[in-house]
């Protein structure tokens, strides 16, 4: 018999929102049927724009009552885990070549309560996650290079989906895609494993009366590709 998949989640990426009108495009977008916000933080260093630290999702955490999705994209990252989780992250994703010794990371991010996710550059290995699989709750495909939205999704980034997907088959981890996902490649990325989707441009286009349109034609394109009934 076939293994249930897991659910699917829409995760409105907030880089893409507003950011005069933070709380209202979380509030809005959230009511548009986002699963969890996907924050995405940036350094100017580990990847070359800068973009929020733990006061915003301090902010965020006091409009929505669902999950935060923190994506860390810092160097060094360990002397900032404790803030991003003091801040009221609920899961923690950190980039392989962000700091010496994944493992300590990730446990360190255990250790504090939250759930731990790895995030595989377009050029990362999928073994930089071999021998931490224990370890997380979570795998991130990237697919653009991080540092900006709006960019083209990269299609090798399917291939490496189901190379995902096989070695995490039967564990309880999260496959998550992010990065030029929209209505058109959705359903790619939902066959090829990944049931979280980021998505920043194609869910914020068009202002707040389109939110619930944009989140829904890419749940459903999802959805079709993972032959559920729409
Ligand atoms: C890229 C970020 C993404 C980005 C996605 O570095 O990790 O989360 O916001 O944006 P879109 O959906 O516009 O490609
Ligand atoms: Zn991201």
């Amino acid at each position: 018999m076939m293994r249930p998949m897991r659910p699917l989640a829409v995760l409105p990426s907030v880089l893409a929102a507003d950011l005069a009108h933070m709380g209202e495009a979380v509030k809005d977008v959230m009511a548009g049927g986002g699963d969890l916000v996907h924050i995405d933080v940036m350094d100017g260093h580990f990847v070359p724009n800068i973009s929020f630290g733990p006061d915003m999702v301090k902010a965020i955490r006091k409009v929505t009552d669902r999950p935060l999705d923190v994506h860390l994209m810092i160097a060094p990252v360990d002397c900032y885990i404790d803030a991003f989780a003091e801040a009221g992250s609920d899961l923690i994703t950190i980039h392989p070549e962000a700091g010496p010794h994944l493992h300590r990371s990730l446990s360190r991010i255990r250790q504090l309560g939250r759930k731990a996710g790895v995030a595989l550059n377009p050029a990362t290995p999928v073994a930089a996650i071999e021998h931490v699989l224990d370890d997380i709750d979570l795998v991130l495909v990237m697919s653009v290079n991080p540092g900006f939205g709006g960019q083209a999704f990269i299609s090798s980034s399917l291939e490496k989906l189901n190379l995902v997907r096989a070695m995490t088959a039967g564990r309880d981890i999260e496959i998550e895609v992010d990065g030029g996902i929209t209505a058109e490649t959705a359903g790619a990325v939902a066959a090829a494993g990944a049931n979280w989707l980021v998505a920043g441009s194609a869910v914020f286009k068009g202002g707040s009366a389109a939110y619930a349109g944009n989140i829904a034609a890419i749940r459903k394109a999802a959805q079709r590709a993972r032959g559920e009934m729409v």
